[in-house]
């Protein structure tokens, strides 16, 4: 079976780890940049009703009109510009890639950026350029960025605006300079923005090369996974192609359909989170020994001394804690440690682990 598998499956894949999730049960869940707020009581029970209504029976909605006609309403997204849908954003970056994907083609973006862009640029057959970010407060190296653009003439470049794993958001006039620059299409992911004030969704039509990416997930609704893609008609129009039928579930597009309906209690979570942000924020800042990020996401990186990073994770984790350990990811992120906002008493629990580790 060995010699099949080795004939059969392209050597890149089997170099590939399969992505791996950490058993989390039990754990105060401090790692994946999830919202930690729950629904009261009586909003569940009219979802729940409403659940009792969908016909498990049939295929569902193929465009999941009703969903975008929702997010349409809730999310402001321009008239003219239209929408994808897709299982996660996760799945819409590869439906973009599979979309342009041919042998030689560069996709590019910035290093440390979201590990999806390259894992899944290989897969496609694309090749992946990464741009280190300026070391001190990871902003982007634009002479780097548009020289890597005039040489690498990239088919499609990807920047997550606020940054993962880094928090920051780039300079908009940069990323206005990129897109520019760029001879291809350029994505503004926006995964986090129910936690900063800044958008590219507005300017979506400004230049003909420009798509938004943005997911429910971060705002309350990761286990849904619903992402949405937001561009020009005729672009949308080609990538839908690459979409399998029916990628959205109806229990997903039901849900996400009554939660967009109860926006302004997600809205609420989301300023409660910014909120406790600047709470973590400060506290991780009073801590010797430890340099945290400014962060416009629901996450805050930082930096640990005296390589310190792997043991403060294992720390944490027979506390009961898990957080994520970027030590050993990327040559920036040397002692890196990165932490999800998570309920004030979560948090609490989290810094008093991290201040009896640390000191
Ligand atoms: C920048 C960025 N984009 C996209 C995603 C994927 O989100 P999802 O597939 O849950 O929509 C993530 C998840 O961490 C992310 O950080």
């Amino acid at each position: 079976m060995n010699d099949l598998i080795a004939r059969l499956v392209r050597s890149d894949i089997r170099a590939l780890k399969a992505y791996h999730v950490p058993d989390s049960t039990g754990m105060i869940k401090l790692d994946a940049m999830e919202n930690p707020h729950g629904w009261p009581e009586p909003v569940i029970g009219e979802w729940l009703a409403g659940l009792a209504g969908i016909a498990l029976n049939r295929y569902p909605d193929p465009q999941g009109q009703q969903v975008q006609q929702t997010l349409r309403e809730s999310m402001e997204i321009p008239p003219d510009m239209a929408l994808l849908l897709g299982n996660g954003s996760d799945e819409l970056i590869e439906l973009l890639l599979l979309s342009i994907a041919k042998p030689g083609r560069k996709v590019l973006s910035v290093d440390p950026g979201f590990v999806m862009y390259r894992m899944i640029a290989g897969i496609a057959g694309l090749d992946y350029v990464g741009v280190p970010l300026r070391p001190d407060d990871f902003s982007i190296d634009l002479p780097a960025l548009l020289e890597a653009i005039e040489r690498e003439q990239p088919a499609l470049i990807f920047l997550a605006y606020p940054n993962n794993p880094t928090g920051n958001r780039f300079d908009s006039d940069d990323v206005v300079r990129i897109i520019e620059a760029a001879p291809g299409l350029v994505v503004i992911d926006e995964a986090y923005s129910p936690f900063t004030d800044c958008s590219f969704l507005g300017l979506l039509g400004d230049w003909p090369n420009l798509l938004v990416l943005r997911t429910l997930s971060k705002m309350g609704l990761a286990a849904l996974r619903l992402g949405y893609l937001v561009g020009p008609p005729a672009w949308i129009a080609e990538i839908d192609k690459v979409r399998l039928p029916y990628n959205i579930n109806s229990l997903t597009q039901y849900s996400a359909a009554f939660a967009l309906r109860h926006k302004p209690m997600l809205d609420e979570q989301a300023r409660a989170i910014r909120a406790e942000r600047q709470h973590l924020l400060k506290d991780l800042a009073r801590l010797d020994a430890l340099h945290p990020y400014p962060s416009e996401a629901n996450f805050i990186l930082f930096r640990v001394a005296d390589g310190r990073a792997d043991a403060i994770f294992h720390g944490l984790k027979e506390r009961g804690i898990l957080i994520k350990n970027l030590n050993g990811s990327h040559p920036l992120l040397q002692d890196c440690l990165r932490v999800t906002v998570g309920l004030p008493e979560e948090n609490q629990a989290f810094l008093a682990a991290l201040s009896a580790l640390t000191s």
